[in-house]
């Protein structure tokens, strides 16, 4: 590991009341390169540009894959990671999917560890707060030609965070876009996933929708993904949540909502959820929430879904009421040591450096 830590740090100007998320970047970034079969050493640099050309790989064939983390501080600075276990797997799922090297422990956790540890000043205080972490891998190397890429750099980057996409949402459940397809990509976190959302997202937003609720490419009658989310739906009081698949993203905010959902008692169904008994249970009054669940925003209620020009309005409940706001209590309590950890998903991050 080298640690080469900036000398002209950004972090005194930084404000952690006045930032926005995704925007404003750390000192420091990690980088490792393969080439020639191998890793080589992970480093720790100032953040700051890279130099490529247009004819890199990934710019013409997208082989690119990403994780989504978030590094916690509790009242006395202590800082913590979370799950990194999961995102670990995750990351070499994507990059085995997308013909790309796998990488080991040491440069993932490692790397990771003593990026959080050199930045840690970035990671801000308070309710809902974190620092947003990005570890991506993407092919490097110049060439034109439709193959596989013979070198790629692993990377991580970090942006201070808020809880995004706050406020409750109107969805829209697609009756014609994918977001994925049997055999193909969607359980990956590949970058092409995202950018192939966009366009669905565009024109659903100008019917006045901010997401969408992406259902099966066959029919379009079942609850895939909502957004950049996993998909939870209250139906009274159980609660239902897709299996995950080769469509499904194994998101870890996802498996963590299932699990403390079952302390608490609630009903947790993993399986199919058909678009007609959700517009059933709505006309019924059994409907009671409907949020997305994903690291950088935690928990998305929504307020209204829309399906085939028709727009269904959803009751907004206290947080108290809330499942879904609940959960998301118990797992950001977890998450920055306000509460026990019984499921040993804090993983605090030493002072080494
Ligand atoms: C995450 O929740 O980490 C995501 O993947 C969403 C991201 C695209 C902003």
């Amino acid at each position: 590991m080298i640690i080469q830590k900036t000398s002209s740090p950004r972090l005194p100007n930084f404000d952690p009341n006045n930032f926005s998320f995704g925007n404003t970047f750390t000192d420091h970034m990690v980088i490792c390169e393969y080439e020639n079969g191998k890793w080589g050493e992970v480093k720790v640099v100032p953040y700051g540009p890279l130099s490529f050309t247009p004819a890199m790989m990934t710019l013409n064939y997208g082989q690119a894959c990403f994780e989504g983390m978030k590094a916690y501080k509790d009242k006395d600075d202590n800082v913590f990671l979370f799950r990194v276990d999961k995102n670990f797997s995750r990351i070499n799922k994507s990059a085995q999917r997308l013909a790309m090297p796998q990488l080991t422990e040491e440069i993932f956790v490692e790397g990771l560890k003593a990026f959080v540890d050199v930045d840690r000043g970035w990671v801000p205080h308070g309710e809902g707060m974190s620092l947003y972490l990005r570890p991506l891998i993407f092919a490097t190397e110049e060439a034109l030609k439709a193959r596989i890429s013979e070198k790629y750099m692993f990377a991580i980057v970090a942006s201070p965070a808020k809880s995004y996409y706050s406020e409750p949402v109107a969805v829209k459940i697609s009756d014609y876009y994918s977001r994925a397809a049997s055999g193909g990509v969607g359980f990956s976190k590949a970058a092409g996933n995202y950018g192939a959302s966009f366009y669905p997202t565009q024109l659903a937003k100008e019917e006045g929708y901010d997401q969408i609720i992406w259902t099966d490419d066959a029919t379009h009658t079942k609850f895939e993904e909502s957004g950049t989310m996993n998909v939870f739906v209250r139906i009274n009081d159980t609660i239902y949540t897709p299996a995950t698949s080769d469509k499904i993203l194994d998101g870890v905010t996802r498996d963590s909502f299932i699990q403390l959902a079952k302390r608490r008692g609630i009903e947790v169904v993993i399986g199919d959820i058909l678009v007609d008994d959700v517009l059933k249970a709505h006309a019924d009054g059994s409907l009671k929430e409907v949020w997305g669940v994903g690291t950088a925003v935690v928990t998305n209620t929504f307020k209204a879904i829309g399906y085939k020009g028709q727009r269904f309005e959803l009751p907004l409940l206290s947080e108290e009421e809330s499942y879904a706001l609940t959960l998301k209590r118990d797992l950001l309590n977890i998450q920055t040591n306000l509460a026990e950890d019984p499921f040993g998903w804090r993983w605090p991050v030493e002072r080494k450096y």
